[in-house]
C-alpha cells in the first residue's frame, strides 16, 4: 500500500452567462480588440449581473455539481475552504455560506486568502487535513465575483478581469494518486503593486474613499507582470526538478491565466510544449481564484488516471507556488 495521499476525485465549475466581450470594452474605455488579445490572449470574460448574488452563488453552483457529479450527499462533506478575494461579506466567511446554502450540515468551512494563488494554497491546505487521517471529504472552492472590484473605467484592469469559479473534491488515496508535492512563497512587499487601498481595517470604508475609487483594484501591471513571469516559471521548473520530473512526463500544464504571455514563458521555461497546457484565458480572462479549477473542468474529459499534473499560479501579495500532482481517475 502507498502512502496515504489526497486525490482529486471529482471537480465542477460554474461561470454566469453574461458575456463581456472586448466589442463592448471598447465602448466602455479606450481600448481595442487587437491589443486586449495581444497582450492578454483575452477574448471575453463572465459578469455576474443577478443582483443580490456574490461569490457564494458560484461556489453553490460548483459544489452542487460536484456532489452530484460524485454521487454523494452535502452531509457527508467534513470541511470546505473558499479561496476568494471577494468574499460575499467581510464577514463571516463566504465557506459558511456556501455550506449553508448546499447543505453541509456536518462541514466546518473558512475563508482562504491568497489572491490569485488562493485555490493553490487552498488546495495544499486540503490535503494536509485528509492526509491528517481525520478527514475523509474535503472540499475546495476557488471562486470570484471580480467584477464587484473592477473599476470599469480604468483601462489597465478592466480588461483582464471576469467572474467565475470551481470546485474539487479531496478524497484519501493509497494508491499511488494525488498530491505528491507543493512549493508555496509569499512576499510581502509586492503588496504595493497590486492591493485595494480602501475597505480594510487601514482605511475603513468612507464617503471619500468610495469618490477616490479606492474599493477597486490598483494594479501596477508592468511590475507584477516582471515578477509573475519570473515567480511562476522559477517554481514550476523548481518542482519538476525535486521530483525528477522532465518535460515529457507532464501531461498537462495548468497554470493560473492572468495573462497568455505569462503562461507562454512558463511552459518555455519547464520546456512544455503548448499543446500540454490548459488555457482557457481567451473564454473567462482573469478570475482570480477561479482560474484552476475552471481549467480541470474543461479538461476534466481528456484527463487519465495516473496523468502528472503540474498546477501553477502566481498573484497579489505576492503570492506563488506549484502543485505536482497524480491525476486520480479516468471519467
Ligand atoms: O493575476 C494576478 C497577477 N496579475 C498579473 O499577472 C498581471 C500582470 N500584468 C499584465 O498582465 C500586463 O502588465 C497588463 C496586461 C496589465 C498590461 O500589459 P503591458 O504589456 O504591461 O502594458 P503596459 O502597462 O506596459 O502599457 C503599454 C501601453 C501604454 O501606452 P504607452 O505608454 O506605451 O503609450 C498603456 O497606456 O499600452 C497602453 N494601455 C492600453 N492600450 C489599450 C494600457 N492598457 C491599455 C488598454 N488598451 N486596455
Amino acid at each position: 500500500m502507498e502512502k496515504l495521499r489526497a486525490a482529486i476525485t471529482a471537480v465542477h465549475a460554474w461561470v454566469p452567462d453574461y458575456v463581456l466581450t472586448n466589442q463592448e470594452l471598447e465602448t466602455m474605455v479606450e481600448t481595442n480588440d487587437e491589443w486586449i488579445q495581444t497582450r492578454t490572449g483575452i477574448k471575453e470574460r463572465r459578469i455576474l449581473k443577478e443582483p443580490g448574488e456574490g461569490t457564494s452563488k458560484i461556489g453553490v453552483e460548483s459544489v452542487n455539481g460536484l456532489l452530484k457529479k460524485r454521487g454523494i450527499s452535502a452531509d457527508e462533506i467534513d470541511l470546505l475552504i473558499c479561496a476568494t478575494t471577494t468574499p460575499d461579506l467581510v464577514f463571516p466567511a463566504t465557506a459558511n455560506i456556501i455550506c449553508d446554502k448546499v447543505g453541509a450540515k456536518n462541514a466546518f468551512g473558512y475563508d482562504l486568502s491568497a489572491a490569485c494563488s488562493g485555490f493553490l494554497f487552498a488546495l495544499v491546505t486540503g490535503s494536509k487535513f485528509i492526509e491528517s487521517g481525520q478527514y475523509k471529504k474535503v472540499v475546495v472552492v476557488g471562486a470570484d465575483k471580480m467584477s464587484a472590484i473592477i473599476d470599469y473605467t480604468d483601462r489597465a484592469t478592466c480588461i483582464i478581469f471576469g467572474d467565475g469559479g470551481g470546485a474539487v473534491l479531496l478524497e484519501p488515496n493509497t494508491e499511488g494518486y494525488g498530491v505528491y508535492d507543493s512549493i508555496l512563497k509569499s512576499d510581502g512587499n509586492g503588496r504595493h503593486y497590486l492591493h485595494q487601498k480602501a475597505g480594510g481595517s487601514v482605511k475603513p470604508p468612507t464617503h471619500a474613499t468610495v469618490d477616490a475609487r479606492e474599493h477597486f483594484v490598483y494594479q501596477e501591471g508592468q511590475t507584477v507582470f516582471k515578477f509573475a513571469v519570473k515567480g511562476m516559471a522559477d517554481v514550476s521548473a523548481e518542482i519538476m526538478e525535486r521530483n525528477h520530473l522532465k518535460a515529457e512526463d507532464i501531461a498537462w500544464l495548468v497554470p493560473h491565466q492572468a495573462n497568455k504571455r505569462i503562461i507562454d514563458a512558463t511552459a518555455s521555461r519547464m520546456g512544455v510544449g503548448m499543446e500540454k497546457v490548459m488555457l482557457n484565458i481567451q473564454k473567462y480572462g482573469n478570475t482570480t481564484n477561479g482560474t484552476l479549477p475552471l481549467c480541470l473542468w474543461e479538461w476534466e474529459k481528456q484527463l487519465h488516471k495516473g496523468d502528472n499534473l503540474i498546477l501553477s499560479a502566481f498573484g497579489g501579495g505576492f503570492t506563488w507556488g506549484s502543485i505536482y500532482l497524480k491525476w486520480a481517475y479516468n471519467s
